[in-house]
C-alpha cells in the first residue's frame, strides 16, 4: 500500500486523465486513417494529416503518464487549431492544394473527429485549470465517471476509422492504360461511319417547377421527351447541361451500343460539366423499347427526373394500329405516374389493335419491388420483353406483370367491341394505399396510377392478389436460340449478399457481389466471340433487376429449371427473392461495360461491376477528383 501524501500539485482524476486521453486518441485513429486518400489529392495534405495524428497519439500518451498543465493548454489550443482549420476547409475551402478555395463535403469520418475533439476541449479546461479534490475515489466511481467519455470515444472511433477506411475513392480507373501494353481507348469504340437518314435530337439537361418541386428534367418534363426512330435510322443526340451539376445519358438497353456512346461518367466518358454539351451517335439497328437515363449519381439523378423512353419501330412498319408508350416513373412531388400524369387516356376505337410498351423506371425502396400492371378488358399477348420479341406468345387473361426497375413489356391486344380496357399498376398500389388502394383502383377509382385506353364503361375489377403471376419461362413457344444452346466459353458465379457495414465513406446497408462491393468487386474479363454463363444467386431476401450494358443475356434456367417457353432474351434480369438463375451472353460488343443492380440504392450501395474486353482500356476515372460517380 502506498502511504497517501498530498502533493503539492494536485494531479485532475484519473477518469478525467482517461477520458480526455481517449478522445484525443480517437481523432488521432481518424487522422491517420483518412491519411492515405489525403496523400492521394496532394501529399502536402497527407504529409498534415499524419503530423496531426502523431501530435494527439503522443499527447494522449502524455495526459495518461505525463499529466502537467501545460500539456492540458496545449492540446486545447492545438485542438482548436485543428477545428478552426476543419471549419474553414467545409464552408469557403482551404486557400492552398489542388482545389484551392473549393470546400469540401462534410462526411462520417470529418464529423466524428470533429465531434470527439469539441468534447475534449472542455475536459482540456478542467485538467488545466481545475484541482481534483477527491485524491482516492472508489475505483468502481473511477470507471463510471470515465464511462460516458470511453462510449462516445469508442463508437466515434469505430464509425470514423470505419468509414474512412471505406472511403469513396479519389480516383479509380477500371482499366487503366498500362504504359507498354497496346490497348484501345473506350474513346475509340464509336459508331463507324455509314450513310443511314440521320435523326438529330437536341436534350437539354435543365431543372424545372414540376408539381411544387424542382425537378431535374430533359427538355422542361418528366419524362423528357419520347426519341422514335425507325429502324436502321442514325442517331445524333446532343446533350447540353443547364443542370447546377454534371451530367450523361446511357441508352438503356440498345443492343450493340457503341461503348464509347455508353454514357457511364467515369468508365466512358468524363461526365458533362454545367454549360458544356455533348454529342452521342449510334445506329439504331434492333426494333424494340428501351429508354434514356442519367448514368452520372444515378441514384439521385433518375429520382430527381432525367429519363425518357427511345422507341425503335420496325424497318417493316408499325405492325397495330395504335402504338404507346406507357413510361412509369416516379411523380416529382411524390408518387408513381404514367407519362408524368396519375390518370392517362390514350385514344382507341373499337376493334383497332394496340401495342403498349410499358418501361419500368419506378425507383423501388430497398426491397426493389418491381411494379406489377395488369391489363383489364381484353385478352392480350406479350410480345416482347425488354424489348426483344418472344416467340409463338399466347393470348393471356389478366394477370400481373412483373417489370423490374428497368425492364419493358410490350403488350398488344385488340380493342373490344365496346367499353374501354385499362392498365393498372398493382404493385404500385399497394404501396402507396395498401390493398384497400389496389382493390379500389381495380374496381375503377382512379386515383392510382392507371392507364385507360379507348371509351366506354370500365372493365370488370379483379382483386390483385386472385391473378396469376406472368411466367416469361412458361410462356410463348420454344425456339432455337444460339446463345442458350452454345457451350459456355466461361462461366462465372455472381452471388448477391447484403449486410450493414461501411461503403463509400458512410454507413450502408452494403451490397455484394461475390462478396465485394463497388469499386472492390473484381471485374469479370471476356474475349469477343464468347459465350459467357452467369450463375446468379440472389441470397438476400429482396428483388435485384440485374442490367448488362452493351449486350444481350438469354435465359438458362430458374432455380435449375430450364425456361420452358419461348427463349428470353433481356438485358435487365429480374431476380427474385433466394433465386438463382442461369444466363449467357455472346460477349459481340468489345468495351468496358457496367453489369449491376437497377435498384438504384443497391447499386450504390455496392451491387455494381463491370466486364471488361481484353485490350480496352479507359482514360476517364471515378470518385471524387473526377467528380465522375456513375453510380
Ligand atoms: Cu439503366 Cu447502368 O443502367
Ligand atoms: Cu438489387
Amino acid at each position: 500500500m502506498e502511504t497517501p501524501v498530498r502533493p503539492t500539485r494536485q494531479r485532475p482524476g484519473p477518469a478525467l486523465l482517461f477520458g480526455a486521453a481517449l478522445l484525443t486518441a480517437g481523432p488521432a485513429a481518424i487522422h491517420l486513417a483518412v491519411a492515405p486518400m489525403h496523400f492521394q489529392e496532394w501529399v502536402p495534405f497527407g504529409l498534415l494529416f499524419v503530423a496531426a495524428g502523431a501530435l494527439q497519439l503522443a499527447a494522449a500518451t502524455a495526459m495518461l503518464f505525463r499529466p502537467s498543465r501545460r500539456l492540458f493548454l496545449a492540446a486545447g489550443a492545438g485542438t482548436l487549431g485543428i477545428v478552426a482549420v476543419y471549419l474553414v476547409s467545409r464552408t469557403t475551402g482551404v486557400p492552398v492544394g489542388p482545389n484551392p478555395w473549393r470546400p469540401e463535403m462534410v462526411g462520417f469520418p470529418d464529423i466524428a473527429c470533429t465531434a470527439m475533439e469539441l468534447v475534449s476541449l472542455p475536459l482540456f479546461a478542467v485538467a488545466a485549470f481545475r484541482r481534483s479534490r477527491e485524491r482516492r475515489r472508489h475505483p468502481v466511481r473511477v470507471v463510471l465517471a470515465a464511462a460516458p467519455a470511453t462510449l462516445l470515444a469508442v463508437a466515434l472511433t469505430y464509425v470514423g476509422t470505419g468509414t474512412a477506411g471505406a472511403g469513396m475513392p479519389v480516383a479509380y480507373d477500371v482499366a487503366p492504360m498500362v504504359p507498354g501494353r497496346a490497348s484501345t481507348s473506350v474513346d475509340l469504340l464509336t459508331a463507324p461511319p455509314g450513310d443511314e437518314p440521320v435523326r438529330s435530337f437536341t436534350l437539354t439537361a435543365e431543372v424545372a417547377r414540376i408539381g411544387g418541386v424542382d425537378a431535374w428534367t430533359f427538355d422542361g418534363t418528366v419524362p423528357g421527351p419520347e426519341l422514335r426512330v425507325v429502324q436502321g435510322d442514325r442517331l445524333r443526340v446532343t446533350l447540353v447541361n443547364h443542370l447546377p451539376a454534371s451530367t450523361t445519358i446511357h441508352w438503356h438497353g440498345v443492343p450493340g451500343l457503341p461503348n464509347a456512346e455508353d454514357g457511364v461518367a467515369g468508365i466512358t466518358q468524363q461526365a458533362v460539366p454545367p454549360g458544356r454539351s455533348m454529342t452521342y451517335e449510334f445506329v439504331a439497328d434492333a426494333p424494340g423499347t428501351y429508354w434514356y437515363h442519367s448514368h452520372q449519381d444515378t441514384s439521385d439523378q433518375i429520382t430527381r427526373g432525367l429519363f425518357g423512353a427511345l422507341v425503335v419501330e420496325p424497318r417493316s412498319g408499325p405492325t397495330e394500329d395504335r402504338d404507346d408508350t406507357v413510361l412509369l416513373h416516379d411523380a416529382p412531388n411524390g408518387g408513381v405516374a404514367v407519362n408524368g400524369t396519375s390518370d392517362l387516356r390514350l385514344a382507341a376505337r373499337p376493334g383497332e389493335t394496340v401495342r403498349l410498351r410499358v418501361v419500368n423506371a419506378v425507383a423501388p425502396g430497398m426491397d426493389g419491388t418491381p411494379e406489377a400492371p395488369v391489363l383489364l378488358g381484353a385478352p392480350y399477348r406479350v410480345v416482347a420483353l425488354d424489348g426483344r420479341d418472344l416467340n409463338q406468345p399466347q393470348q393471356l387473361g389478366p394477370q400481373r406483370i412483373a417489370i423490374g426497375m428497368g425492364q419493358r413489356a410490350d403488350l398488344v391486344f385488340t380493342m373490344p367491341a365496346s367499353g374501354a380496357v385499362r392498365l393498372v399498376d398493382t404493385e404500385s398500389q399497394s404501396h402507396s394505399s395498401g390493398v384497400q388502394g389496389a382493390i379500389a383502383a381495380l374496381a375503377g377509382a382512379a386515383r392510382l396510377p392507371a392507364v385507360t385506353i379507348g371509351d366506354g364503361p370500365l372493365p370488370a375489377a379483379a382483386h390483385p392478389d386472385a391473378l396469376p403471376a406472368f411466367d416469361p419461362l412458361h410462356y410463348g413457344a420454344p425456339a432455337s436460340d444460339p446463345v442458350a444452346a452454345a457451350r459456355a466459353d466461361a462461366s462465372y458465379p455472381i452471388v448477391l449478399t447484403e449486410q450493414p457495414g461501411f461503403h463509400s465513406g458512410s454507413i450502408q446497408l452494403v451490397h455484394e457481389i461475390n462478396g465485394a462491393a463497388s469499386p472492390n468487386v473484381p471485374p469479370i474479363v471476356v474475349r469477343e466471340g464468347q459465350v459467357v454463363r452467369l450463375h446468379i444467386v440472389n441470397e438476400t431476401a429482396e428483388y435485384h433487376p440485374m442490367h448488362l450494358h452493351g449486350h444481350t443475356m438469354s435465359v438458362l434456367s430458374r432455380d435449375g429449371q430450364p425456361d420452358a417457353g419461348s427463349p428470353v432474351r433481356l438485358d435487365t434480369v429480374l431476380i427474385g427473392p433466394h433465386e438463382t438463375w442461369d444466363v449467357a451472353f455472346l460477349a459481340d460488343n468489345p468495351g468496358l461495360w457496367m453489369f449491376h443492380c437497377h435498384v438504384l440504392l443497391h447499386a450504390s450501395f455496392g451491387l455494381t461491376m463491370s466486364i471488361d474486353y481484353t485490350g480496352i482500356s479507359t482514360p476517364y476515372s471515378m470518385g471524387t477528383r473526377s467528380g465522375n460517380m456513375p453510380e
